[in-house]
């Protein structure tokens, strides 16, 4: 495996990798991604083996441009609309895909996710590589989500070809995801795009926790981003520490008056752009920490609050060993 830095050269060296059926691990606005062909089964199938994926939850493929996105799948004028306002940026769109995406990218299903990166190395990538990329977040199935190269390396562990370093990830959580079914717009994850900014174009969305009758994410299970530490996301109460076990604690704006081995701030000024640039490295740092049990801090419900929140029920969820 190579480490660069992601300079124009090492990015030319990154999509070679690509286009021979490699994989690469790329910074994009949001979190590191591990790419490869989306267009070659063969290099799809390599991220799965290495991030430990189920062959259940689909890829994203990641465009340079809406017309590259209109030879995946068929742009209907309503993501087209949300297309021209939000790209490059955070935002993916599950559309009824096209026959040239193979199927182990989509896990089988008749619809593939799409985004454009606004990160200059990602679209840089793409565009030399010559084809879209699939690539799911680069961190190995259920744990944290990669901020920065660093991450990405102790995850993976020397299996992609390639890793670009290109700094700290600007948004720091993943893309919003939409999905388009029955005339509606579905929000399948909340994400770097908030949903208010969405709604001001969409109109009020049909919210995947809200409904019945909603279209299938496979892979949003509710044990997802895992710390090896436990999490455990605080109420209103203060918090009863047990004797004998090394606690490390999340705040949102200011450091806990209880006693803990560690602890992290998202943002002193409770911005929570702050936050949400913050949150996983804050909590990669904690899971660094030789500790037992992480206790996080709720942050509201508005903004990127929505998307940090969403990170940390799935993180207290299940504990995954190893
Ligand atoms: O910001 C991001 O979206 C990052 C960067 C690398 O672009 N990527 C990312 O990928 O978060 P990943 O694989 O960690 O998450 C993709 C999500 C999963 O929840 C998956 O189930 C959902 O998108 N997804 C992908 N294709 C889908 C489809 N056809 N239908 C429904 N959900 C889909
Ligand atoms: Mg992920």
């Amino acid at each position: 495996m190579i480490f660069l830095k992601a300079t124009p050269a090492a990015v030319k060296k990154a999509a070679a990798f690509i286009r021979k059926g490699g994989t690469a691990v790329f910074p994009t606005e949001t979190v590191y991604g591990l790419g490869a062909d989306a267009l070659n089964p063969e290099a799809a199938a390599k991220i799965f083996e290495i991030k430990k994926r189920p062959a259940f939850d689909p890829l994203i493929v990641h465009v340079a441009s809406v017309k590259q996105a209109k030879m995946l799948a068929f742009v209907t004028p309503k993501a087209e609309a949300l297309m021209k306002r939000f790209w490059p940026g955070p935002l993916t769109l599950v559309l009824p895909k096209k026959r040239i995406v193979p199927d182990i990218v989509t896990a089988g299903l008749d619809t593939v996710a799409l985004r454009m990166p606004a990160n200059p190395v990602a679209l840089d990538l793409i565009k030399r590589a010559g084809t879209p990329i699939a690539a799911p977040s680069a961190n190995r199935f259920g744990r944290l989500s990669p901020t920065a190269a660093a991450h990405a390396e102790r995850q993976l562990k020397g299996r992609p070809d390639i890793i670009l370093d290109g700094g700290k990830t600007r948004i720091g959580v993943e893309s919003a995801v939409l999905a388009f079914k029955d005339r509606r717009i579905y929000l399948l994850r909340h994400g770097g795009l908030p949903l208010e900014e969405i709604e001001k174009v969409a109109g009020p969305l049909a919210s995947v926790l809200r409904s019945g009758k909603r279209p299938r994410s496979p892979g949003r299970l509710a044990g997802h981003y895992n710390p090896s530490a436990k999490l455990i996301l605080l109420g209103k109460k203060k918090p009863e520490l047990k004797k004998g076990l090394r606690y490390g604690y999340l705040a949102f704006t200011e450091k806990p008056a209880l006693k803990v081995k560690k602890a992290a701030v998202l943002s002193p000024s409770g911005d929570l752009k702050e936050a949400a640039a913050n949150l996983f490295s804050h909590l990669h740092k904690l899971d660094n920490a030789g500790l037992d049990i992480i206790l996080a801090e709720p942050v509201p419900m508005r903004g990127l609050g929505r998307a940090i929140m969403d990170r940390l029920k799935r993180a207290a969820a299940t504990r995954k060993k190893g």
